[in-house]
């Protein structure tokens, strides 16, 4: 890699392993991956924590001007810490996840995460993924890419995700929360969930990871 500034971003639904390649292609390049979505699953477990619920806009306005929020990259893996307690480890349940996209509705949390995501890519060559990074985050992203894959195939790998990190889950719950994520990202009024117009749409029901992460790699090289 050389010393030009790049920014990717990677944008999609749930599930579709935008995580999973942003990291392979971060460490590929050389370069740090930050996952946004972690911000917002930090942001849902600690208003959970103090008891706001995800849809008391007032509560979580307020939370969103005096939480504290740290990422650190140990060997290049995020941490996400807030009010100075590591949680990286905590948001990963299905119910963390539902709150996370609630919570992301609100106009206030948004401002908060998406400064602080833009202020963290100004500082070196980022792969960012989420929702609204081309569209929001980096408008001038040297490369974005909308990642998606059918429901059914997201719902089977979020499922085997979760019975491999020991969790218990059931097929049809997890589609069901797939679907009820998908439509509340996408019709959301602030940055919905929605690919840029200069998005490159790779859909990766059909590939491996390392299929997707060498066409991620492919259209890079096109741009820089
Ligand atoms: O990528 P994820 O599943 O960890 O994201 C959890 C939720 O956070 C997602 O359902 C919507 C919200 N989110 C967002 O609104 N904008 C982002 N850039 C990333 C996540």
């Amino acid at each position: 890699m050389n010393d030009k500034h790049i920014t990717i971003a990677i944008d999609g639904p749930g599930g579709a392993g935008k995580s999973t390649v942003a990291d392979a292609v971060a460490e590929k390049l050389g370069i740090l991956h930050l996952d946004t979505g972690a911000m917002y699953r930090a942001f849902a477990f600690q208003a959970l924590s103090e008891g706001i619920s995800p849809d008391d806009e007032q509560g979580l306005s307020e939370l969103a001007g005096r939480i504290e929020m740290d990422i650190a990259f140990e060997n290049g893996a995020q941490r996400t810490i807030v009010n100075g307690k590591d949680v990286s480890d905590s948001i990963r349940t299905p119910e963390i996840s539902f709150a996370a996209s609630t919570c992301s509705k609100a106009g206030a949390v948004r401002r908060r995460m998406v400064g602080m995501q833009q202020a963290l890519a100004k500082t070196r060559s980022m792969i960012l993924d989420g929702r609204d990074i081309g569209t929001k985050v980096l408008t001038g992203a040297t490369l974005k890419v909308y990642l998606t894959a059918t429901p059914e195939e997201r719902a089977k790998r979020r499922y085997e995700q979760l019975l491999q990190n020991g969790q218990k889950a059931d097929y049809r719950n997890v589609l069901a929360d797939v679907v009820a994520r998908d439509h509340q990202d996408s019709t959301r009024a602030i940055d919905p969930l929605r690919p840029a117009e200069d998005a490159v749409i790779v859909d990766s029901t059909d590939f491996t990871q390392a299929q997707t992460v060498q066409a991620v790699l492919k259209l890079l090289e096109a741009r820089v």
